[in-house]
């Protein structure tokens, strides 16, 4: 029977959304909670925390509260990386999840906080002192999502991203801004999933990671296609904006078909990593899935 990516979806969506509600407090001090939240709430596909629950479960880690708390944390660095990217100093964008952008609704200061806030809030998420997270986990997954955030992560390829507006990238540069701005939060989830499992095989471990790497790259490679594809209603933010801001995209670089025929092809690749993990199949269906969602998207 073809697997049913909804139906396993709709849960898992309620989970993160109900525990993102719990979880980010609109009673932090002078209106941050109210702008925090309304960068995390009502909106957003989610993709990150459900890429992470599926890894989780596809390693045996089905409803762990480890997987849960890593989920929306991850999503809460995604959101704090929204709120910056549309900042008049970064992107200039006054639309994101159909609502008009954090420091639109609240002010450039308050965005700035929000953001901050989130990114702090996301490593105390990873860690509770509640015993309810074993010490080894919580340590691997604020590794990973520290090297995946910082640096050698978004905050680098965002630098990468905003040092070559009106610039021409190489393709392998180009790769490897979009590996790090986008790719390694993608990659993070699937780390994350895997790192709340016990006794992941080595070569599970490996073909999971690459999937998240392949998968990553598609991602972003789909957002620079839609940017020209779409429109700003259906995307939720302003379409043909990379274009009228000179950013290096797929679509700058390669045109719209061969950047398109370069997704499918990640595509295929982000599949036969899923094989290559040795994991029963139906232990994958959700993974796969999802990836068939990540090139498929309309938004
Ligand atoms: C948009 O990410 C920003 C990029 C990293 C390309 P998403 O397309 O996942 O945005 P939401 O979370 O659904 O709003
Ligand atoms: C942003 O990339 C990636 C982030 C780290 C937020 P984009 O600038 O292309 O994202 P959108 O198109 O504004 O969502
Ligand atoms: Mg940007
Ligand atoms: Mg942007
Ligand atoms: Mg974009």
């Amino acid at each position: 029977m073809a697997f049913d990516l909804q139906g396993w979806m709709q849960p898992h969506l309620l989970r993160v959304e109900q525990a993102l509600s719990d979880w980010v407090d609109a009673q932090a001090p002078a209106g941050l909670g109210e702008a925090m939240r309304y960068a995390v709430l009502d909106g957003g596909k989610r993709l990150r925390p459900l890429l992470l629950l599926a890894t989780a479960e596809a390693v045996g880690a089905e409803g762990s509260i480890a997987a849960l708390r890593a989920a929306c944390a991850l999503e809460l660095i995604h959101a704090y990386s929204l709120v910056h990217d549309d900042m008049p100093c970064m992107d200039n964008d006054v639309l994101r999840r159909g609502k008009p952008t954090v420091h639109v609704q609240f002010g450039q200061a308050q965005a700035l906080l929000a953001g901050d806030a989130l990114q702090a809030l996301a490593f105390e998420l990873l860690t509770p002192q509640d015993g309810s997270v074993p010490p080894t986990v919580q340590a691997a997954c604020a590794g990973l999502l520290a090297r995946a955030s910082g640096y050698w992560g978004m905050a680098g390829g965002q630098a990468i991203d905003l040092a070559h507006v009106g610039k021409r990238l190489s393709e392998d540069q180009l790769r490897q801004m979009h590996r790090l701005k986008t790719g390694a939060l993608l990659l993070c989830s699937v780390q994350m999933g895997v790192a709340c499992g016990a006794d992941v095989p080595d070569t599970a471990r490996l073909a999971l990671s690459r999937f998240g790497e392949v998968l990553g790259l598609a991602f972003q490679v789909v957002d620079d296609i839609l940017d020209v594809t779409a429109d700003s209603a259906t995307l939720g933010k302003t379409a043909g904006k990379d274009a009228a801001s000179d950013k290096p995209t797929y679509v700058a670089l390669m045109g719209l078909q061969t950047a398109q025929r370069y997704a499918d092809q990640l595509a295929q690749e982000a599949m036969q990593a899923l094989t290559d993990t040795g994991l029963p199949r139906e232990r994958l269906a959700a993974l796969q899935g999802l990836a068939g969602m990540v090139v498929h998207r309309s938004h």
